[in-house]
């Protein structure tokens, strides 16, 4: 039997999701759902969607789905994840979760409520090589874990679309909409270690340069988030992160990723790989197995239908979609007071 399937959103990642949800055999795309009418126009008629919507209330009532995919802007996610569980749906949220943590706890609420399965749109954990990298730490080869470093952003390149630079849409900027993903996939590669602090600064350079790249539907003094972010994070276990965001940094090969410092060597991102120090020699491992979006958006789905049928668990648990979230708004308010937040 096919998963009766809702998209929430027709935009680059509804798109994308679409892309891959259309061609899975046990699934059946059965409604769209955006206010902005051409977009689901244009989409409906590429992916072959029979059912739009412009709000979730009404394709809820007569479509009954039994998976939502919410790929909204932020500022929706929570109001139309609890109205999807309240009626009888599984739900995979896109990233960032929702626009506070008051609203991440309520999402979990209406899920155990409704007895549903809560997954959310971070496929870098579905990159195979990641997942390797995960099971060499979770084998404890690298020593225990130190300290960590994620960074991310864009070379001089604001994102795209109407929302990503207004805080009342989107939550944060580089932080929330980009630094998300590597932060994440780190922080379950770790094991999830319990976040007991956050010390951070944000600054938004773009209002402040002579010619800004703006490459987004609006205009600079409509900027209300961070296009730079440091933090540093004390977890429970002793050990700490550093996190970095900048949309507009300077040329760099480096752009995205992250390292893990063990007390027998060194984890990081960019073609996953270790350095194991034996005391004499550096010995590297590579994970050669790579991933692409699309593929690991695909994995991702196969992945939360198979727990819905029954096998497996979700992906990503609320602990760790919740302390992702905590990091990132504790960071925020860390840098808006000043001082250190601790949780
Ligand atoms: N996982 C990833 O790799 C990834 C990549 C990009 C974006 N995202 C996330 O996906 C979400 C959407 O981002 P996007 O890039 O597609 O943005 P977008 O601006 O391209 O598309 C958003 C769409 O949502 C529609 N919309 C607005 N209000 C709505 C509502 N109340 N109900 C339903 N639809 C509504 C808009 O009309 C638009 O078509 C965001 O949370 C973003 O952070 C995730």
């Amino acid at each position: 039997m096919s998963i009766k399937t809702a998209v929430i959103g027709a935009g680059v990642m509804g798109k994308c999701h679409l892309d891959q949800l259309i061609q899975m055999d046990d699934v059946e795309v059965a409604a769209l759902v955006d206010p902005h009418e051409p977009a689901t126009r244009a989409a409906a008629e590429k992916y072959h969607i029979s059912a739009t919507y412009g709000d979730i209330e009404a394709m809820l009532t007569d479509i009954h789905p039994e998976y939502v995919v919410v790929a909204s802007p932020v500022r929706y996610h929570a109001v139309q994840a609890i109205a999807a569980f309240n009626a009888g749906a599984h739900v995979l949220v896109e990233k960032p979760l929702c626009m506070s943590m008051e609203e991440a706890a309520a999402i979990k609420a209406a899920a155990i409520k409704a007895g549903r399965l809560f997954t959310m749109g971070f496929q870098m954990r579905q990159h195979r090589g990641y997942r390797a990298l995960a099971e060499f730490l979770a084998e404890g080869k690298l020593g225990q874990v130190y300290h960590s470093r994620v960074w991310g952003g864009h070379v001089m390149n604001y994102p795209w679309g109407r929302y990503f630079h207004k805080k009342e849409e989107s939550l944060g900027g580089v932080v929330v909409a980009t630094v998300v993903h590597p932060l994440d996939a780190l922080y379950w590669i770790l094991g999830a270690p319990e976040p007991m602090s956050v010390s951070a600064s944000v600054f938004c350079k773009l209002n402040k340069m002579p010619n800004p790249p703006i490459n987004f539907e609006g205009t600079v003094d409509e900027v209300s988030v961070e296009d730079f972010a440091h933090a540093h994070v004390r977890f429970v276990d002793g050990s700490s992160m550093s996190i970095e965001g900048n949309w507009l940094m300077h040329p760099t090969q480096r752009s995205m990723g992250f390292e893990i410092h063990g007390l027998l060597g060194m984890g990081r991102s960019i073609t996953p790989h270790v350095e194991l120090e034996d005391g004499k020699e550096i010995i590297p491992h590579e994970f050669k197995e790579q991933t692409g979006w699309g593929d690991q958006t695909r994995l991702e789905h196969e992945e939360f239908i198979a727990a819905i049928q029954g096998h497996g668990k979700p992906m990503v648990s609320f602990r760790e979609a919740l302390n992702v979230h905590k990091i990132m708004t504790g960071l925020y308010d860390s840098a808006e007071q000043g001082c250190e937040v601790v949780f």
